[in-house]
């Protein structure tokens, strides 16, 4: 049974990363490449000094915590293109392409 669902799994990845621009099959491929590029991203913009490396907040405000977002695409682009509140500083399509929002959107969701 186990096994069954560790194929479906992997089914699913190789049927979305054929899709991808960057199907390499680098060095870290076995260790999902697109979980850890959508996280690299997320650090190097700067989310993760106020969300957390995974999206899991920064442990005082709540709304800070993102992981698992059951926010729709259309939600989730206009919070990062938009910005909320004096906290949560809004992203240009140079700072984070319509890619990145993608990537982290689906990335958060898991
Ligand atoms: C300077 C701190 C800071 C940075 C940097 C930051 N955020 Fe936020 N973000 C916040 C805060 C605070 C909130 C909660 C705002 C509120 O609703 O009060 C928030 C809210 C959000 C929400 C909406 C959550 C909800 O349930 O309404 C999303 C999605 C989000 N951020 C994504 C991102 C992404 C993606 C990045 C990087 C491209 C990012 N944030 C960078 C502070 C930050």
């Amino acid at each position: 049974m186990l096994l069954v669902v560790v194929i479906m799994l992997a089914g699913g990845l190789a049927a979305c990363g054929g899709g991808g621009d960057d199907d390499d099959g680098g060095a870290d491929a076995a260790d999902d490449p697109v979980a850890s590029e959508a996280q690299a991203f997320f650090i190097e913009a700067g989310c993760a000094e106020c969300h957390g490396e995974n999206g899991e907040g920064d442990g005082v405000n709540q709304r800070t915590e993102i992981r698992g977002t059951r926010m729709i695409i259309q939600q989730f682009r206009q919070r990062v293109r938009n910005g909320r509140g004096s906290a949560m500083p809004g992203y240009t399509e140079e700072q984070v392409s319509e890619e990145q929002l993608q990537m982290l959107w689906e990335w958060l969701r898991d």
